[in-house]
């Protein structure tokens, strides 16, 4: 009864409050705030109710007391609602830690949105017993918790720190398509759709037309969503992930795998220099070291030997068939890899795999034509992060490998056209958004580092 009677009004004798963002208070110590978010965390005693408030850009502790703590708003507040508040920001007395090093002592707030309590409140959504499959379904709300959104933002700083090396390098940013009718890497892993009337399908990979744009820009780069219809459920595979891509004109197989060290090297500098994501990555990961330069530089003839060595096995894909050693021409599958990986503990390349193992497009090794100039970087923890080759230069080969790997070449005439029209030396490579992050997080999957991740039979949220 009492508490209905309280209303609170704002006392505009106070200073004026301008509105900011948590992430942006330290340079308005003493001074009277007005700040907007939702209760993060909740903790009410006799006289005060404490708060610690988030708004996506930082957590700021706050503290009700005398009417403010006793208002029928108060008495329904629980995580997740949305408030606004006022007060002054006060530094926290020696010997206590709250996040920012300060804590707003409100003079005033309001309710904006109310949140469920009981058994619909958000804790108990995400009670410890949660099965996965709870949080996937509920990602949109599970976001909004800790880990998650730290991951989102060492993403968003990875991307930004991608963007300032290729900036250095004057490599130039393009939006290739997502809707094609060619496929670069294999028809088995297409998303298909029909387009007014004919096929067309998701992109895998938007190498082709970056490759386009190097007479008109010079080097270029993407960051693209990339579709693979991959029936796979591992730690690694998604059915939709951001694709970073780069192609490079006349360079050497030796430039393409320093520049992708560079890029590798230089973007994990850039956010671990970050004081927000730098910080978040040495929480996330504590044991993270960035890697060395040079990485170590296998050829796939002695990766096989290497992992013979090892005794580590190869696996058919038909489980009917019993572990053997490898023998050229196999593929280091996922298992052998991580082994491999695990044993060396560092970033490697494995380079030159053998042609009808590797797509269509790419150059053939000049003194051993049966293999490729290619490589895929493997990192401890999670295997391949980046797949690159030099690409053919010359237009009777590329024919010979559409029909090597069972293409029908119409489709590709402008692809095709880069050759006809002034041919070069080039290179490029994809880098998979979500492996680079699971390695740079140590996440167990790659699902945790996508916003909403797409894998067989999940499209929802
Ligand atoms: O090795 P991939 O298939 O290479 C290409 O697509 C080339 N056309 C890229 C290029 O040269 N421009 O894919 C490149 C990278 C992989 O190393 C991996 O990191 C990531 O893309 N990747 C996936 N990530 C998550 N889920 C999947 N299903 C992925 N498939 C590939």
């Amino acid at each position: 009864e009492e508490a209905a009677k309280i209303i609170l009004k704002e006392d505009t004798s106070l200073p004026a409050a301008p509105k900011v963002k948590i992430g942006h208070l330290a340079e308005y110590r003493d001074k009277r705030v007005r700040v907007f978010g939702w209760v993060h965390r909740l903790r009410q005693q006799a006289q005060m109710t404490f708060i610690t408030l988030r708004d996506g850009t930082g957590y700021l502790q706050l503290v009700l007391s005398g009417d403010l703590h006793k208002t029928l708003d108060a008495l329904d507040l629980v995580t997740e609602c949305t408030i606004e508040v006022t007060g002054e920001l006060k530094a926290v007395p020696e010997g206590k830690t709250a996040p920012g090093g300060h804590e707003l002592a409100a003079d005033w707030w309001k309710m904006i949105g109310r949140a469920p309590s009981g058994t619909d409140s958000y804790a108990s959504l995400f009670n410890e017993h949660a099965d996965p499959s709870v949080r996937q379904r509920l990602r949109h709300l599970d976001l909004r918790a800790e880990t998650p959104a730290a991951i989102m933002r060492v993403r968003a700083a990875l991307l930004n720190a991608f963007r300032r090396f290729y900036a250095n390098e004057t490599v130039l940013e393009v939006t290739p398509p997502c809707i094609v009718q060619t496929s670069v890497e294999g028809g088995s892993t297409l998303f298909k759709f029909d387009y007014y009337g004919s096929e067309a399908y998701l992109t895998q990979s938007s190498q082709l037309f970056l490759e386009t744009c190097l007479p008109s820009l010079g080097d270029v780069f993407c960051v693209q969503e990339s579709f693979r219809a991959e029936n796979s459920h591992t730690r690694r595979h998604l059915a939709e992930y951001t694709h970073v891509e780069a192609e490079l004109a006349f360079i050497t197989f030796d430039d393409l795998l320093t520049h992708i060290e560079s890029m590798i090297c230089d973007s994990v500098e850039y956010v671990l220099a970050d004081p927000v994501a730098g910080k978040l990555v040495r929480e996330l990961n504590p044991n993270f070291v960035a890697p060395a330069r040079p990485f170590l530089r296998m050829d796939y003839k002695k990766a096989i030997e290497w992992l013979n060595e090892h005794d580590i096995l190869f696996q058919d894909d038909d489980p009917a068939q019993p572990p053997r050693p490898h023998k050229l021409g196999d593929d280091i599958a996922e298992a052998a890899e991580r082994k491999m990986t695990d044993i060396l503990n560092v970033p490697m390349f494995i380079t030159g795999f053998p042609r009808e193992m590797k797509a269509f497009y790419m150059k053939r090794v000049p003194e051993d034509e049966h293999y490729t100039e290619s490589c895929d970087l493997l990192m401890p923890g999670v295997g391949e992060i980046v797949g690159g080759s030099m690409r053919m230069t010359d237009l009777k080969q590329l024919l010979e490998g559409y029909k090597e790997h069972g293409i029908d070449p119409s489709p590709y005439y402008w692809y095709n056209d880069q050759r006809t029209y002034g041919t070069m030396e080039h290179g490029g490579y994809g880098l998979g958004t979500e492996r680079i992050l699971a390695w740079l997080l140590n996440r167990y999957t790659v699902r945790e580092v996508s916003l909403y991740p797409r894998y067989p039979g999940h499209a929802q949220p």
